[in-house]
């Protein structure tokens, strides 16, 4: 028996954002994948035009941040078309290793491309994941990434992400 008779589609637990608006939390990951679905091929010029060409000076920033060393393991979560993995990738060196990991296979499809064109592919694996249930042992990776991701993810509010992530990197 349940005492949950308030409960309707848009009650703060049920709903979750979505751009300017609220959606069913069991909705929004299906959503989420056909925006990327549709824009994969695009992503990158979209990205340049709509942010200015902004998002690679954050993306230096972060790569300078994050103090990755050769030889490390890093792990770009809803890494998308690999930007940031094509940069780790020089970082670690053959010694290290990069993973390139998210949930769409058309923007990884794209990432994949684009890493060979760039010659970084000795050392970065591809990696269909979801940030909230992330396959990989704890205390195996060095360093942890999410660019432009978070937002998309459903249970951020409850930090599911960040709280996969946390177990994932070494203490
Ligand atoms: C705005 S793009 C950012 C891509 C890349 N990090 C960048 O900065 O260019 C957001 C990415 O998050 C991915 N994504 C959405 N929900 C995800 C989830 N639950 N787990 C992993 N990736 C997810 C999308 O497929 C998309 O590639």
């Amino acid at each position: 028996m349940t005492n949950d008779t308030t409960s309707t589609p848009h009650d703060e637990d049920s709903t979750t954002d979505f751009g300017f608006n609220r959606v069913n939390r069991g909705d929004k990951a299906g959503m989420v994948r056909g925006v990327f679905d549709s824009v994969a091929g695009r992503y990158d010029l979209m990205n340049d035009l709509m942010s200015g060409g902004i998002h690679r000076i954050w993306k230096r920033f972060t790569i300078e941040l994050s103090a990755v060393r050769p030889g490390q393991t890093v792990l770009d979560i809803a890494g998308g078309t690999g930007d940031l993995a094509a940069k780790f990738s020089r970082l670690v060196g053959p010694e290290g290793q990069v993973i390139l990991a998210d949930i769409n296979a058309a923007m990884l499809a794209v990432g994949r491309d684009r890493l060979i064109d760039k010659g970084a592919t000795g050392n970065v694996q591809v990696v269909q994941a979801d940030a909230q249930q992330l396959p990989f042992e704890d205390n195996s990776i060095d360093c942890i990434t999410i660019a432009f991701g978070l937002r998309n993810v459903t249970d951020k509010d409850h930090g599911d992400a960040l709280y996969a992530a946390r177990f994932t990197a070494r203490r």
